[in-house]
């Protein structure tokens, strides 16, 4: 290590819609919702991450929380340079850094346009970065399952984030052809939210229909290890007095049932468009998924059931992306094509 490394501090970030993820020293050092939240008079930033997570839903004229990214891209600029901000701050334990250069690199939808790119770029310099290098999502998730994506051959990777769900096939290094909808873990929940209000008379908040999801939510109406039926406080819309129920995963199954149809049919499309050599070979790779997405109890094998192909749930879907980060931002000059800086 010279002189000169020993003075920048690099880090990886994985900005997501859902949850901001840091990589710094090969560890990831940060893993937290992407919220901010400001009093109202003075604008002041007076929680990150978990702890505005936790006030969500439930702050008073005084406080708002803002989520600084909507489909995967940044929606509130100053939000999201706050967000950035607070958790680089995080890496090094709550202290600004006194390192006069810092490197970072951050990933990006895929179907980004040119303005939400700057975006991304201008709040991490502001955000203290000296170096911002982009890396498109897909290509970090790859990386981060460990795919070799300099090899001439195909691999289908399909992130299911909370704002977008992203297709692509990569070979050579490159994004060959991809489908980014916005349809992910974000849409389940307000498909759970009015399927309870519909269902159940009840009016639930997006925490609560997120946690029903995590806990009973099902791709499938039958699983092999079925979730036990969980229990769901809300307000009840007849009487406006808290009420309890109980949901199955089953019901949850159905409600979901157009949402994944849509992720089904870009897949399906994706695979349409791809040119006919990669098809072979991603009929012997398979399709990799990763994001929080996933994670949906039977989304590998409902996805196997309508492409017939092999499906593979990366192992730690949530992290895929900002691990691919992390070795990208290590081996710089390795992969510096596939990164802009
Ligand atoms: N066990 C689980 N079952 C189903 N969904 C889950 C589970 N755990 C997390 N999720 C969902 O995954 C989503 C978050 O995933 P992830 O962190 O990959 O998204 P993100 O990277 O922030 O979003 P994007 O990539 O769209 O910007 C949320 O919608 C969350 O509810
Ligand atoms: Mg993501």
């Amino acid at each position: 290590m010279g002189l000169f490394n020993w003075f920048t501090q690099e880090v990886a970030i994985d900005l997501g819609t859902a949850n901001t993820l840091i990589i710094h020293n090969d560890k990831v050092v940060v893993d937290e919702p992407s919220i901010v939240a400001f009093d109202r008079t003075t604008n002041k930033v007076i929680a990150i991450g978990r702890s505005a997570m936790q006030m969500e839903g439930k702050t008073h004229d005084n406080i708002k929380t803002v989520r600084p990214l909507r489909d995967g891209v940044i929606a509130d600029f100053t939000a999201a340079e706050h967000l950035i901000r607070g958790m680089v701050k995080l890496v090094n334990n709550g202290k600004s850094w006194f390192f006069p250069s810092l490197r970072m690199v951050v990933c990006i939808p895929s179907g980004i346009t040119e303005v939400e790119k700057r975006a991304v770029r201008d709040s991490a310099e502001i955000a203290g970065a000296k170096e911002v290098y982009l890396i498109h999502e897909p290509m970090a998730a790859a990386v981060g399952i460990g795919i070799d994506v300099e090899e001439p051959m195909g691999n289908m990777i399909i992130d299911i984030g909370g704002g977008t769900t992203e297709i692509a096939v990569i070979a050579l290094s490159g994004i060959v052809c991809d489908q980014s909808i916005r349809v992910a873990g974000d849409n389940f929940d307000s498909d759970i939210v009015q399927y309870i209000r519909r269902q159940h008379n009840i009016m639930i908040g997006d925490r609560t229909a997120e946690k029903i999801k995590i806990e009973v939510g099902a791709a499938l109406p039958e699983l092999h290890e079925p979730p036990a039926d969980f229990a769901v406080q809300g307000r009840d819309l007849m009487t406006g007095i808290p009420k309890q129920i109980t949901v199955s995963y089953t019901e949850i199954a159905h409600c979901l049932d157009k949402s994944i149809s849509k992720i089904e049919e870009a897949i399906l499309k994706a695979l349409e468009i791809t040119p006919p050599e990669l098809s072979a070979d991603i009929y012997q790779t398979g399709i990799y998924l990763t994001g929080g997405g996933a994670l949906l109890r039977g989304l590998d094998r409902r996805i196997q059931a309508k492409t017939k192909l092999p499906v593979h749930v990366a192992e730690d879907p949530l992290r895929a992306v900002v691990r691919g980060t992390g070795i990208a931002l290590k081996n710089i000059g390795r992969f510096k094509f596939l990164m802009q800086s």
